[in-house]
């Protein structure tokens, strides 16, 4: 069996450009991978899909891209897996190859060093694929597009990707004393003004746990991909949204959050999770972006956009976004209280 042996890589890390390298050093170090192996939703739901569904995996090979300390290649391996093969860029593989043959899977389990896209694999093709490379706001990272690569490459006709399918959902959110300090920090420091730094704040979504409390909007779901089809082009998208308030309020930012899907045989209930305010916590969190105006809404009145997420051009792992919105309000005031406007983020 081919392996790369231990400090050994497919790719020379010097060759990346500065955005990969500090990409993958990030992965580096024991404790990114500590807070997604605690993140117990996150780890439960793949050892979920796989456990409930080993039938599927019963003498299969198995390809986990980016497999990081290895959970996932050992998930697939104990639930009858006839091979996985790992790879993995960060140095932390060399931790999985150790943590692999502790565990008593060195012959079940390959681990490969070095990008997705440069090693060689042992196998031409695989059964399937498993794969966590959900960033914030789903696509921050483009990791998906190395999924995608190894699916068009790798993947037999009708082999299996787990997860498969995701969604990215929005709702309006009243979070004015949050978004107030945040902003007016700025003007005031030690007696010096900062405003200077407004603007970029401003453009910054924020990654934090927002209390369900805080959404007072319905919600509404911006975009889904099946992984079984979409193509890389795909992953730019713009997409409408259309959320109602519930209730007589401010609204002034706009939350995000996604869900996940585990593909099930026909009639077997998948495996899911959800990375919103209403669900347990992860540690993706949720996104806000606070908006330029608050808006000021009556119960039932909706409010329309458009967000537009492009890879970043300089850095394709950062997201330039574009959130459209079109207020119209009712009533006798709703001249002043209607807006439209355009939000421009990084995502980085
Ligand atoms: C989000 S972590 C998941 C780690 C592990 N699978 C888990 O579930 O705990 C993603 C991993 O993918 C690796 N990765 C991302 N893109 C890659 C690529 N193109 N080739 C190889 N590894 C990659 C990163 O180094 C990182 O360790």
């Amino acid at each position: 069996m081919s392996k790369t042996t231990v400090g050994e890589s497919a790719t020379t890390k010097k060759d990346l450009n500065e955005f990969e390298q500090h990409y993958f050093s990030s992965y580096d170090h024991y404790g990114i991978h500590e807070e997604m192996l605690q993140d117990t939703v996150r780890t439960l739901s793949y050892r979920n899909a796989i456990t409930q569904n080993k039938d599927l995996f019963k003498d299969k090979i198995v390809l986990d891209v980016g497999c990081g300390t290895g959970i996932l290649s050992m998930f697939a391996a104990k639930n009858g897996a006839k091979h996985v093969i790992g790879v993995d860029m960060s140095s932390i593989i060399e931790m999985a190859r150790e943590i692999v043959e502790l565990n008593g899977f060195s012959d079940k389990i390959t681990l490969l060093r070095g990008k997705l896209e440069d090693v060689k694999l042992p196998f031409p093709k695989v059964d399937i694929i498993i794969s966590e490379w959900m960033g914030y706001f789903l696509l921050y990272e483009s990791m998906l597009d190395t999924v995608l690569w190894a699916r068009d490459n790798y993947l037999v006709e009708g082999g299996l990707i787990f997860p498969d399918k995701c969604s990215i959902h929005v709702a309006g959110i009243e979070d004015s004393q949050y978004k107030d300090e945040k902003l007016n920090f700025w003007q005031d420091v030690y007696g010096f003004d900062y405003s200077p730094f407004v603007p970029l704040v401003k453009k910054e979504p924020l990654v934090d746990t927002v209390q369900h409390t805080a959404v007072n909007t319905t919600r509404s779901k911006l975009i889904e991909f099946d992984l079984n089809t979409i193509t890389v082009a795909d992953l730019a998208f713009k997409a409408k949204f259309k959320v109602e308030a519930k209730s007589q309020d401010f609204i002034n930012g706009i939350i995000a959050w996604f869900d996940i899907e585990f593909p099930a045989p026909e009639g077997k209930k998948p495996v899911t999770f959800s990375t919103g305010a209403h669900a347990p916590y992860t540690h993706w969190k949720q996104t806000v972006f606070y908006m330029e105006d608050d808006l000021e809404c009556e119960k039932g009145e909706t409010l329309e956009g458009e967000i537009t997420c492009v890879p970043n051009k300089t850095n394709n792992r950062d997201l330039d976004i574009k959130i459209a919105y079109n207020f119209k309000a009712s009533g006798s005031d709703a001249n002043t209280r209607s807006k439209k406007n355009e939000n421009f983020y990084l995502m980085h």
